[in-house]
């Protein structure tokens, strides 16, 4: 494994790039199961969960090429539906496969997912949803054997909770075949929303109806087309946070503001000197930063994979700032690696911390722990005096693409040490 050596104290400065939606390019590779010939793919970041989703793609028998940013994806030889144990513990995104291989061959094989350890991750609201919709689960040795009915019948399906992938997985499985179906519940995160395009793009037939429900319209099949990626509103949001906690001054292109709501409202209610130009996020320093109180929730809430990047702003802020972790109940960890650098932090809870800001962050040695969490951490050695080693650079290199060149090009000190 690979460490990161980061030399403090250093200020983002200049332009910071974002690349396409890992979330958003993850469930794009899984519905290329049901594009017939070519599935061309455009602003897919190059990351190690990418790479990942592609080898389960090819253990499938589908067919890629991947120049740039442009994905070619071909899934006219797929011909298993059984993901392989060794891949599907690599990431929670393998689940996603579900939907679209029940759809495809009227069965699937999917053993538990892997992805970061944040909190229980039960796969449940799959199941029930599947369920819901005709298909026989059966559950053996941690592995899923679901198989689908021949019913006709419309479908009134709701989900337990507005789960992301779960949202995209009934969705990809409903998209092609005989029946109707309105499901409600779902989640509406961005990227749900431009998958759900995607396939309307491919010849499907989905109906938002602008309250968390969707009306699906069975099609005998999809057509072949193409599609562009969202940029990444979790790398951007961190980008923005990272040049105003690091007192730096410089801009976040692509910015997609529309889908950042509730983060950019709550840092310009934090005092942080930032404005939207067009697609763009201009950052400038700011006087005088105020604690916050936040609370994680589906889309359009404030979003869970922003709430590590917060602690960091709470750090550089004159008071008591609150972080309620709603939805995961694993998600503060990073909170004591960070005490270890200096911070003044209280967990209360599996869900709830106090930091009292300002701190004088230190270097130490640390691990990166999960993906958010590592990004965090990365974005906290910058702002300490001296070295720290972040320990376990493949971490964030699961979702963030070329992140050293990206931080080193605006003015950090980031090396990758064997
Ligand atoms: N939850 C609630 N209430 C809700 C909905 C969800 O409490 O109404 C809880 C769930 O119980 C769960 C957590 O929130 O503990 C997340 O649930 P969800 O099923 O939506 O998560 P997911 O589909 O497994 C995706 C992303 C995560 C992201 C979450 C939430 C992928 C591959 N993963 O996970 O991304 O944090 O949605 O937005 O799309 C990441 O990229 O680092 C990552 C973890």
């Amino acid at each position: 494994m690979a460490n990161f050596e980061i030399t403090g104290k250093t200020s983002l400065c200049g332009e910071i790039r974002v690349s396409g939606a890992k979330n958003e390019a993850l469930k794009l590779i899984s519905l290329a199961v049901l594009v017939p010939d070519e599935f061309v793919l455009d602003n897919v970041p190059r990351l190690k969960d990418v790479m990942t989703q592609l080898e389960i793609f090819e253990a499938l028998g589908g067919k890629y090429k991947f120049e740039d940013s442009k994905l070619t994806l071909n899934s006219n030889e797929i011909n298993s539906a059984e993901i392989p144990d060794e891949l599907s513990g690599k990431l929670r995104a393998s689940i996603v496969y579900a939907g679209s291989l029940l759809s495809r061959f009227g069965r699937a094989k999917i053993p538990c997912p892997g992805g970061c350890v944040i909190g229980s991750r039960s796969v449940e609201t799959h199941l029930d949803a599947f369920r819901q919709a005709g298909v026989l689960v059966k559950d053996r040795d941690g592995c899923f054997n679901l198989t689908s009915s021949d019913g006709t019948d419309d479908l009134d399906i709701k989900l337990c909770e507005k789960s992301v992938t779960a949202t995209e997985n009934i969705i990809l499985y409903l998209s092609v075949g005989q029946r109707r179906a309105r499901v409600s519940n779902i989640a509406i995160e961005p990227e749900i929303m431009h998958l759900i395009e995607s396939i309307n793009q491919s010849g499907g037939d989905i109906i938002f109806d602008g309250d968390n429900q969707v009306v699906i319209k069975g099609v005998p099949s999809l057509k072949s087309s193409s599609t562009i990626v969202i940029p990444d509103r979790i790398e951007a949001g961190t980008f923005a946070i990272a040049i105003a906690v690091t007192g730096g001054e410089g801009s976040v292109f692509p910015y997609p503001s529309k889908y950042l709501e509730a983060l950019t409202d709550q840092l310009i209610s934090c005092g942080i000197n930032i404005r939207i130009e067009n697609d763009r996020a201009i950052i400038g320093k700011s006087d005088k930063i105020k604690p916050f109180s936040i609370k994680t929730e589906p889309y359009p809430g404030f979003p869970t994979d922003l709430q590590s990047p917060m602690s960091l702003v709470a750090s550089v802020a004159n008071g008591e700032s609150a972080i309620n972790e709603a939805m995961f109940d694993n998600r503060l960890g990073y909170l004591n690696e960070l005490k270890g650098m200096g911070l003044n932090v209280e967990i209360l809870n599996k869900h709830e911390a106090k930091i009292f800001g300002p701190a004088k962050l230190a270097p130490g040695v640390i691990d990166s722990m999960d993906l958010r969490s590592g990004i965090t951490l990365l974005i906290a050695a910058m702002m300490a005096e001296g070295k720290t080693i972040l320990k376990d650079a493949e971490i964030i290199d699961r979702g963030y693409e070329n992140i050293e060149k990206k931080l080193n090009n605006a003015g950090a000190k980031i090396v990758r040490v064997e």
